[in-house]
Protein backbone atom coordinates (compact mmCIF):
# COMPACT_ATOMS: atom_id res chain seq x y z
CA UNK A 1 0.00 0.00 0.00
CA UNK A 2 1.45 3.39 -0.85
CA UNK A 3 0.66 6.96 0.59
CA UNK A 4 -0.87 9.62 -1.60
CA UNK A 5 0.76 12.66 -2.51
CA UNK A 6 -1.54 14.59 -0.28
CA UNK A 7 -1.18 12.10 2.53
CA UNK A 8 2.64 12.76 1.60
CA UNK A 9 2.10 16.35 2.71
CA UNK A 10 -0.26 16.10 5.37
CA UNK A 11 2.90 13.91 7.33
CA UNK A 12 5.38 16.31 6.31
CA UNK A 13 3.58 19.41 7.13
CA UNK A 14 1.24 18.04 10.26
CA UNK A 15 3.30 14.95 11.50
CA UNK A 16 0.45 12.03 11.72
CA UNK A 17 -2.06 10.73 9.15
CA UNK A 18 -5.07 8.24 10.20
CA UNK A 19 -6.27 6.07 7.65
CA UNK A 20 -9.96 4.71 9.00
CA UNK A 21 -11.21 1.50 8.07
CA UNK A 22 -7.87 0.00 6.90
CA UNK A 23 -8.24 -3.37 7.93
CA UNK A 24 -11.31 -5.01 8.08
CA UNK A 25 -13.60 -6.15 11.03
CA UNK A 26 -13.44 -9.86 10.18
CA UNK A 27 -9.35 -9.59 10.53
CA UNK A 28 -9.17 -7.52 13.71
CA UNK A 29 -11.40 -9.74 15.68
CA UNK A 30 -8.73 -12.44 15.53
CA UNK A 31 -6.08 -9.98 16.66
CA UNK A 32 -8.33 -8.70 19.39
CA UNK A 33 -9.16 -12.26 21.09
CA UNK A 34 -5.67 -12.91 20.71
CA UNK A 35 -4.49 -10.01 22.87
CA UNK A 36 -6.91 -10.94 25.84
CA UNK A 37 -5.00 -14.68 25.87
CA UNK A 38 -1.54 -13.22 25.90
CA UNK A 39 -2.72 -10.04 28.88
CA UNK A 40 -4.04 -13.63 30.77
CA UNK A 41 -0.36 -15.01 30.54
CA UNK A 42 2.12 -14.76 33.20
CA UNK A 43 5.39 -13.39 30.88
CA UNK A 44 8.50 -10.59 31.19
CA UNK A 45 7.04 -9.15 28.03
CA UNK A 46 4.08 -8.28 29.51
CA UNK A 47 3.90 -5.72 31.64
CA UNK A 48 1.12 -4.39 33.91
CA UNK A 49 -0.20 -0.91 35.57
CA UNK A 50 0.40 -0.21 39.14
CA UNK A 51 -3.57 -1.76 39.91
CA UNK A 52 -2.22 -4.96 37.95
CA UNK A 53 -4.35 -4.75 34.67
CA UNK A 54 -2.19 -4.78 31.72
CA UNK A 55 -0.80 -2.04 30.34
CA UNK A 56 1.26 -3.56 27.57
CA UNK A 57 2.56 -6.61 25.62
CA UNK A 58 5.91 -6.15 24.05
CA UNK A 59 6.91 -8.41 20.99
CA UNK A 60 3.81 -10.41 20.53
CA UNK A 61 4.75 -10.63 16.97
CA UNK A 62 7.90 -13.23 18.05
CA UNK A 63 5.57 -15.46 20.43
CA UNK A 64 1.63 -15.23 18.73
CA UNK A 65 1.20 -15.99 15.17
CA UNK A 66 -1.65 -13.22 14.04
CA UNK A 67 0.56 -10.30 15.56
CA UNK A 68 3.59 -11.96 13.76
CA UNK A 69 1.45 -11.74 10.31
CA UNK A 70 0.34 -8.19 11.74
CA UNK A 71 4.14 -7.15 11.42
CA UNK A 72 5.01 -8.49 8.49
CA UNK A 73 1.65 -6.71 7.04
CA UNK A 74 2.20 -4.87 3.51
CA UNK A 75 -0.25 -1.82 4.85
CA UNK A 76 1.92 -1.23 7.53
CA UNK A 77 5.53 -2.01 6.28
CA UNK A 78 5.01 -0.36 2.73
CA UNK A 79 4.09 3.43 3.87
CA UNK A 80 7.22 3.92 6.06
CA UNK A 81 9.29 1.97 3.01
CA UNK A 82 8.27 4.40 1.11
CA UNK A 83 8.60 7.01 3.73
CA UNK A 84 12.24 6.52 4.56
CA UNK A 85 13.20 5.01 1.02
CA UNK A 86 14.69 2.21 2.24
CA UNK A 87 13.65 -1.08 3.69
CA UNK A 88 13.12 -1.51 7.33
CA UNK A 89 13.00 -4.16 10.59
CA UNK A 90 11.20 -3.99 13.17
CA UNK A 91 12.30 -2.13 16.78
CA UNK A 92 9.57 -2.22 19.09
CA UNK A 93 6.26 -4.51 18.92
CA UNK A 94 3.50 -3.62 21.70
CA UNK A 95 -0.11 -4.29 22.34
CA UNK A 96 -1.04 -1.69 24.83
CA UNK A 97 -4.23 -1.98 26.36
CA UNK A 98 -5.51 0.74 28.33
CA UNK A 99 -7.89 -1.50 29.76
CA UNK A 100 -11.31 -0.41 31.26
CA UNK A 101 -11.70 1.58 34.30
CA UNK A 102 -8.11 0.92 34.73
CA UNK A 103 -6.22 1.87 31.56
CA UNK A 104 -3.40 4.54 32.80
CA UNK A 105 -1.77 7.35 31.27
CA UNK A 106 1.00 8.35 28.77
CA UNK A 107 2.42 11.25 29.73
CA UNK A 108 3.19 14.13 26.94
CA UNK A 109 7.03 12.61 25.33
CA UNK A 110 8.42 12.50 21.85
CA UNK A 111 9.15 8.69 20.73
CA UNK A 112 12.21 9.46 19.18
CA UNK A 113 13.89 11.16 22.61
CA UNK A 114 13.37 7.66 23.69
CA UNK A 115 14.75 5.85 21.24
CA UNK A 116 17.89 8.19 21.25
CA UNK A 117 18.77 8.37 24.90
CA UNK A 118 17.98 4.74 25.63
CA UNK A 119 18.66 2.55 22.66
CA UNK A 120 21.17 4.81 20.59
CA UNK A 121 19.23 5.46 17.56
CA UNK A 122 21.28 7.53 15.55
CA UNK A 123 18.39 9.91 13.38
CA UNK A 124 14.76 10.19 13.73
CA UNK A 125 14.29 7.40 10.89
CA UNK A 126 11.67 5.08 12.70
CA UNK A 127 8.33 5.79 13.71
CA UNK A 128 5.30 4.21 15.18
CA UNK A 129 2.51 3.12 13.20
CA UNK A 130 -0.43 1.94 14.93
CA UNK A 131 -3.55 -0.09 14.75
CA UNK A 132 -6.75 0.18 16.74
CA UNK A 133 -8.12 -3.33 18.02
CA UNK A 134 -11.48 -1.38 19.82
CA UNK A 135 -13.48 1.32 18.97
CA UNK A 136 -11.33 4.85 20.24
CA UNK A 137 -13.71 7.28 21.42
CA UNK A 138 -12.72 10.90 22.51
CA UNK A 139 -13.56 9.68 26.09
CA UNK A 140 -11.64 6.16 26.73
CA UNK A 141 -8.15 7.65 26.39
CA UNK A 142 -7.12 8.48 22.25
CA UNK A 143 -3.87 9.26 21.54
CA UNK A 144 -3.68 13.20 21.09
CA UNK A 145 -1.20 14.32 19.34
CA UNK A 146 0.59 17.76 19.31
CA UNK A 147 0.76 18.59 15.11
CA UNK A 148 3.20 20.10 14.06
CA UNK A 149 5.37 19.50 17.10
CA UNK A 150 7.70 17.03 15.25
CA UNK A 151 9.30 20.28 13.38
CA UNK A 152 11.44 21.01 16.70
CA UNK A 153 13.77 18.22 17.17
CA UNK A 154 14.15 16.04 20.18
CA UNK A 155 13.06 18.20 22.87
CA UNK A 156 14.71 18.21 26.73
CA UNK A 157 13.23 15.82 28.53
CA UNK A 158 12.95 14.67 32.30
CA UNK A 159 13.56 10.48 32.77
CA UNK A 160 9.73 10.29 34.55
CA UNK A 161 10.20 6.40 36.56
CA UNK A 162 7.35 6.96 39.20
CA UNK A 163 3.99 7.98 37.70
CA UNK A 164 3.61 4.83 35.96
CA UNK A 165 4.72 1.63 35.83
CA UNK A 166 6.16 2.45 32.56
CA UNK A 167 10.11 4.34 32.76
CA UNK A 168 9.86 7.71 30.04
CA UNK A 169 11.62 10.16 29.46
CA UNK A 170 8.48 13.00 29.43
CA UNK A 171 8.16 16.92 28.48
CA UNK A 172 7.13 19.68 31.11
CA UNK A 173 4.22 21.40 31.23
CA UNK A 174 5.67 24.87 29.64
CA UNK A 175 7.21 22.84 26.42
CA UNK A 176 3.64 21.28 25.95
CA UNK A 177 1.55 24.18 26.43
CA UNK A 178 4.06 26.40 24.23
CA UNK A 179 3.95 23.41 21.27
CA UNK A 180 0.20 23.26 21.76
CA UNK A 181 -0.60 27.31 21.19
CA UNK A 182 1.42 26.45 18.33
CA UNK A 183 -0.23 23.59 16.76
CA UNK A 184 -3.13 22.68 18.35
CA UNK A 185 -4.46 19.29 19.64
CA UNK A 186 -5.80 16.60 17.59
CA UNK A 187 -7.25 13.16 18.79
CA UNK A 188 -7.79 10.78 15.79
CA UNK A 189 -10.66 8.45 16.93
CA UNK A 190 -12.27 5.84 14.81
CA UNK A 191 -13.28 2.00 14.44
CA UNK A 192 -11.45 -1.26 14.65
CA UNK A 193 -9.23 -1.55 12.19
CA UNK A 194 -7.89 2.53 11.98
CA UNK A 195 -4.19 3.04 11.36
CA UNK A 196 -2.10 6.42 12.81
CA UNK A 197 0.70 6.81 11.84
CA UNK A 198 2.96 9.77 13.19
CA UNK A 199 6.66 11.21 13.14
CA UNK A 200 9.40 9.91 15.60
CA UNK A 201 9.39 13.19 16.90
CA UNK A 202 5.65 14.09 17.10
CA UNK A 203 4.52 15.54 20.71
CA UNK A 204 1.80 12.67 21.69
CA UNK A 205 0.23 10.92 25.25
CA UNK A 206 -2.92 10.25 26.41
CA UNK A 207 -5.16 10.44 29.79
CA UNK A 208 -6.21 7.40 31.53
CA UNK A 209 -9.39 5.21 30.71
CA UNK A 210 -12.18 5.56 33.40
CA UNK A 211 -15.12 3.92 30.93
CA UNK A 212 -16.24 0.50 30.68
CA UNK A 213 -14.50 0.49 26.81
CA UNK A 214 -10.96 -1.00 26.75
CA UNK A 215 -9.00 1.11 24.18
CA UNK A 216 -6.36 -1.70 22.44
CA UNK A 217 -3.90 0.04 19.98
CA UNK A 218 -1.08 -2.13 18.52
CA UNK A 219 1.84 0.08 17.61
CA UNK A 220 4.73 -1.42 15.18
CA UNK A 221 7.94 1.04 15.86
CA UNK A 222 9.75 0.48 12.13
CA UNK A 223 13.14 1.53 11.92
CA UNK A 224 15.14 2.39 8.91
CA UNK A 225 17.79 -0.40 7.96
CA UNK A 226 20.69 1.83 8.20
CA UNK A 227 19.25 3.39 11.07
CA UNK A 228 19.63 0.56 13.49
CA UNK A 229 20.37 0.91 17.01
CA UNK A 230 23.79 1.90 18.21
CA UNK A 231 23.72 1.38 21.83
CA UNK A 232 20.86 -1.03 23.16
CA UNK A 233 20.46 -0.69 26.86
CA UNK A 234 17.13 -2.07 27.10
CA UNK A 235 15.90 -5.94 27.06
CA UNK A 236 16.00 -7.40 23.53
CA UNK A 237 12.41 -7.70 23.78
CA UNK A 238 12.00 -4.24 23.98
CA UNK A 239 13.95 -2.64 21.49
CA UNK A 240 15.19 -5.48 19.11
CA UNK A 241 18.86 -6.06 18.03
CA UNK A 242 17.60 -8.21 15.40
CA UNK A 243 17.82 -6.02 12.17
CA UNK A 244 16.74 -7.94 9.36
CA UNK A 245 14.68 -6.85 6.75
CA UNK A 246 11.15 -7.13 6.84
CA UNK A 247 9.65 -9.00 4.06
CA UNK A 248 6.23 -8.42 3.82
CA UNK A 249 3.30 -11.22 4.02
CA UNK A 250 0.66 -11.25 1.05
CA UNK A 251 -2.28 -8.85 1.74
CA UNK A 252 -4.99 -11.38 2.37
CA UNK A 253 -2.38 -12.97 5.22
CA UNK A 254 -4.14 -12.34 8.18
CA UNK A 255 -8.02 -12.76 6.65
CA UNK A 256 -6.39 -16.38 5.64
CA UNK A 257 -5.68 -16.76 8.76
CA UNK A 258 -8.91 -15.43 10.51
CA UNK A 259 -10.78 -17.46 8.50
CA UNK A 260 -8.54 -20.54 8.92
CA UNK A 261 -9.13 -20.59 13.13
CA UNK A 262 -13.35 -19.85 12.46
CA UNK A 263 -12.68 -23.35 10.31
CA UNK A 264 -10.94 -24.50 13.11
CA UNK A 265 -13.28 -23.63 15.69
CA UNK A 266 -16.27 -25.23 14.04
C1 LIG B 1 2.87 5.46 23.40
O1 LIG B 1 2.97 6.64 23.25
O2 LIG B 1 3.86 4.72 23.22
C2 LIG B 1 1.58 4.82 23.78
C3 LIG B 1 0.49 5.75 24.07
C4 LIG B 1 -0.85 5.11 24.19
O3 LIG B 1 -1.01 3.92 23.85
O4 LIG B 1 -1.78 5.79 24.59
MN1 LIG C 1 4.86 7.11 22.31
Amino acid sequence: MKLTEAQLKQFDEEGWIFLPECFSLEEIAVLRGEAETIYNQQRPEVWREKSGAPRTAFAAHTYNEAFGILGRHPRLVEPLEQLFGEKVYMHQFKVNAKAKFTGDVWQWHQDYGTWARDDGMPEPRAMNISVFLDEVFPFNGPLMLIPKSHKHGVLEAGHDTSTTSYPLWTLDNDAVERLVNQGGLVAPTGKPGGVLMFHGNLVHGSSGNITPFPRKIVYLTLNAVSNHIRKPTREEWIAHQDFTPIECCPDDALLQYARAQATAAE
